[in-house]
């Protein structure tokens, strides 16, 4: 049996990754700071370690202490908007947190890992889907550190043995189940029920983009399909010397009217969404070419869109 240290373990991603990886016989450290986490999302089953990825004394006396084999690095700040108002910030604690766990990992001598990289490396290509082969080219702070971060496991795995896959999360939405929902809620769906709450209309970005229907068409995938990818990651990652990196998504794109369509179909009645100005910084259509992750790591999503607007509204705080 092989144990795995999840960094943001406690976090809404983390909440379901963790519980995948016990199911899937693994044993489980959860390492959190709780700055977004909460504590009673740690299964019973799994050890916790309340402590920040910077703190590399600590995150090193973990993989020590419960003879970790690999880690989940989750642990990030991941709101694009707050990194362009604090782009220090983003860089320390993400740049920072790499740069920590990387050193523990050498120390202690763990020698696997999957990283909780994003679409936003990608920017805002001029091709849909997006192979993972597309330049790269961050339009945020938190793209760069996302892209940074790959670049910081590619160069200490050319140094040191290291098995690693990085995964390039497209637009994570859904639940797993109830207990579990997105708590923060700056992502389309979270956004469309607080507006449904306080009684006003969704309000849909922009209606003149160049897609179908006129609204911004994105690629969301699942919250329990992606920790299912973690999972098969970390498998491969402990199979022998691995460096890969993966799109996660469906490769199907939905489009804002799309979704509005979706959460009126799921709460029972028309939402009266409505067409707004377009929000600064927002690419027309952001799809996953899904390839490469489908042949190489044998994952492949399962549940749709109305399954993640369902089981976010099953969950919705
Ligand atoms: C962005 C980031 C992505 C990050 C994600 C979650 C980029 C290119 N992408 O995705 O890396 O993982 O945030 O932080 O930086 N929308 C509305 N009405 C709303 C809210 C959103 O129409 O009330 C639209 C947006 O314009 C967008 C789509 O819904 O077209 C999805 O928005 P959002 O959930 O914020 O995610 P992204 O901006 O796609």
């Amino acid at each position: 049996m092989t144990t795995w240290l999840l960094t943001g373990g406690a976090g809404y991603i983390g909440a379901h990754v963790a519980r995948d990886l016990l199911a899937s016989g693994r044993q489980v450290v959860v390492l959190d700071d709780l700055s977004a986490g909460h504590r009673d999302r740690v299964p019973a089953d799994a050890a916790f370690v309340e402590a920040s990825v910077l703190d590399t004394d600590a995150v090193r006396a973990a993989l020590t202490s419960y003879d970790v084999t690999g880690v989940i690095h989750l642990a990030a700040k991941k709101a694009v908007g707050e990194s362009v108002e604090k782009p220090l910030l983003y860089f320390r604690e993400n740049v920072g947190g790499m740069t920590s766990l990387l050193q523990a990992m050498a120390d202690a001598g763990t020698r696997c890992l999957v990283y909780s990289s994003s679409a936003a490396v990608y920017g805002e290509p001029p091709w849909s889907p997006i192979s993972e082969d597309t330049p790269c080219a961050p339009l945020s702070p938190y793209g760069q550190t996302k892209l940074i971060g790959e670049w910081m496991v590619r160069d200490e795995a050319a140094a040191r043995p290291l098995s690693w896959v990085a995964l390039r999360y497209f637009n994570v939405a859904g639940a797993g189940s109830p207990e579990l929902g997105d708590t923060s809620a700056n992502n389309l769906i979270p956004m469309v029920f607080d507006a449904l709450d306080r009684g006003e209309a969704p309000q849909v970005f922009g209606s003149d983009y160049p897609t179908a229907d006129g609204s911004c068409v994105r690629d969301y995938i699942h919250v329990s399909d992606l920790s299912e990818a973690h999972v098969a990651a970390a498998a491969l990652a402990e199979s022998g010397d691995v460096a890969a990196i993966f799109n996660v998504g469906t490769g199907t794109g939905a489009s804002v009217w799309e979704v509005m369509a979706s959460v009126s179909d799921v709460v029972g009645r028309d939402i009266g969404a409505v067409a707004v100005e377009r929000r600064a910084g927002d690419p027309p259509e952001l799809v996953a070419s899904v390839d490469r992750i489908s042949g190489e790591l044998g994952w492949a999503a399962s549940r749709d869109l109305r399954d993640m607007v369902a089981s976010a509204w099953a969950a919705r705080g």
